[in-house]
């Protein structure tokens, strides 16, 4: 995630009006490292998601890992509703690399299988998505790495599951003002705040590039 020092999650309504040099860096280095980048519908559509491409460099790593040469994206939908000429469904960029997961419910399967072939629909639930019964899903599959992109919905649900065990915020030295959102937002707030460990916390070029633990009761 990136945010400005004021707290904003978007420049003009995207978040890559934040990000610099460091950031991008990061940004590739930990899609390097998932086996699925998870993502909310919303933040597919407001970012215009296309098929992951790892750089050269980071490449190899993956294949000492053992893990595909790509991860698919894995897109949480209720509704499963998606623009057709969204990049992530275009057969072109797919090329021979994996199609998108739709993580969806009964309710929203319908809508995904409108995508045919480019899409894979995994369905978790009656009328909502199920995220923990999803994380499962993956895991059966082998899909051991969630990196997970957002936005603050999606967030929102995996914080109040528990979901997350860390979270990779950069500092952007930028203040936005306007009423841009957070970065976690949901319809309500966590009955007791989880307190965070500060893991690691570099600095380039004003940026503070920051990674917390979660602390679950749990962990
Ligand atoms: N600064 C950052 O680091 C950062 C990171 C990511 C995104 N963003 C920004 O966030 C904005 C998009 O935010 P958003 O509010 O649309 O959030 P979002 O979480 O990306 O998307 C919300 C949508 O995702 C689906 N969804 C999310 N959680 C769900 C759940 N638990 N169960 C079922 N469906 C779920 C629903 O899709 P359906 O409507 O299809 O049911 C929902 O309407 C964009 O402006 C983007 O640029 C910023």
């Amino acid at each position: 995630m990136v945010a400005s020092v004021d707290g904003s999650m978007t420049v003009n309504g995207r978040s890559g009006g934040m990000s610099n040099e460091g950031d991008r860096r990061i940004f590739h280095v930990l899609r390097s490292m998932a086996d699925t980048i998870l993502v909310g519908a919303g933040t597919a559509r407001a970012e215009r998601y296309g098929p992951a491409r790892i750089p050269g460099d980071l490449s190899a790593s993956r294949a000492r890992r053992n893990q595909n040469p790509l991860p698919p994206i894995a897109v949480v939908s209720r509704s499963g509703v998606f623009d057709d000429d969204l990049p992530l469904f275009n057969p072109d960029l797919i090329g021979d690399g994996p199609v998108p997961i739709i993580i969806t419910c009964t309710d929203g399967e319908a809508n995904v299988q409108r995508l045919g072939s480019r899409a894979e629909a995994m369905v978790t639930g009656d009328t909502d998505v199920d995220l923990a019964r999803a994380m499962t899903m993956l895991a059966e599959r082998g899909i051991g790495v969630v990196v997970s992109e957002g936005g603050p919905m999606l967030n929102a649900s995996m914080v109040q599951l528990g979901l997350l065990d860390e979270l990779c915020l950069t500092v952007s030295p930028l203040t936005v003002a306007g009423s841009a959102g957070r970065i976690i937002s949901g319809p309500s707030e966590l009955a007791t705040p989880i307190p965070m460990e500060l893991a690691h916390l570099l600095e380039m070029d004003g940026a503070l590039y920051t990674r917390w633990r979660f602390t679950h009761p749990t962990a």
